[in-house]
């Protein structure tokens, strides 16, 4: 039984009131939901919402991380920084990260090893963008990305990594993949894990879809077989609206 993960990433939005003010609006909304709600805020705000989600069942993620231990990294965040706010995820290789900061496969499994050596969750995006889609390398590219950032993690950190599929044209677009194209896609990952690994550890991770996710369109997402939840960017920032992501 895998358990649906919802997560919201804020992205480069909301400072410390507004993200305070969405978790008073959330928190006590998903008292009686078996979905794991994940909150992946801006830096500046995980400490502060770290304490306003206690008690309650959301979990707190960060976006970003370095995969350094400490020193000479100005601007950079590190894992045990992290860990003494109390973060259960980090977003590894967005694409928004690894288009316009550069990040490669080699730095998104830096980042995912670190995560998990020190027991934060990775939320591992891959995704294809549109050219490679029209020339039919979606299989191929999303497999090179998750035979990369999975190189050197065993299977008992596997279990603990959620992949997130994110076609990177459907990101902020509006356009969604088809429900059957993103589970067709999503199955595929899940084969290439079982390539990897064996079929057992295939059936235990959570792979979500991410693009476009909203209220309207959530349920025929995650009624599909293979998908297990939701990356949402845009409709994670208004809490009513990602409260019924929440409960599709
Ligand atoms: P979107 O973003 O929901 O605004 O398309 C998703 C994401 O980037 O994780």
């Amino acid at each position: 039984m895998r358990i649906p993960i919802i997560a919201g990433n804020w992205k480069m939005n909301k400072n410390v009131d507004e993200a305070l003010e969405f978790v008073n609006q959330l928190k006590n909304e998903v008292n009686e939901t078996d979905v794991e709600v994940v909150l992946c805020c801006p830096f500046i705000a995980l400490s502060e919402v770290k304490k306003a989600i206690e008690g309650t069942k959301v979990k707190l993620g960060a976006q970003n991380m370095h995969w350094e231990e400490s020193g000479a990294y100005t601007g950079e965040i590190s894992a045990d920084m992290l860990l003494n706010i109390g973060v259960d995820y980090v977003i590894i290789g967005h694409s928004e990260r690894r288009q316009y900061f550069n990040e490669t496969d080699e730095i998104v499994n830096l980042k995912v090893k670190k995560a998990v050596a020190k027991g934060i969750k990775p939320i591992l995006c891959i995704g294809e963008t549109l050219e490679e889609r029209e020339s039919n390398q979606t299989f191929e590219v999303v497999k090179t990305q998750t035979v990369k950032a999975l190189e050197g993690i065993t299977e008992e950190d596997l279990k603990n990594i959620v992949i997130a599929y994110e076609p990177i044209w459907a990101i902020g677009t509006g356009k969604t993949a088809s429900s059957q194209d993103a589970n067709a896609v999503i199955a595929n990952i899940r084969e290439v894990v079982k390539e990897l690994y064996n079929e057992t550890v295939s059936e235990v991770v959570r792979i979500q879809y991410g693009g476009s996710v909203k209220s309207a369109n959530a349920t025929e997402i995650m009624n599909e077989s293979d998908i297990d939840g939701a990356l949402v960017g845009g409709a994670s920032l208004e809490a009513k609206e990602f409260l019924g992501i929440v409960h599709f």
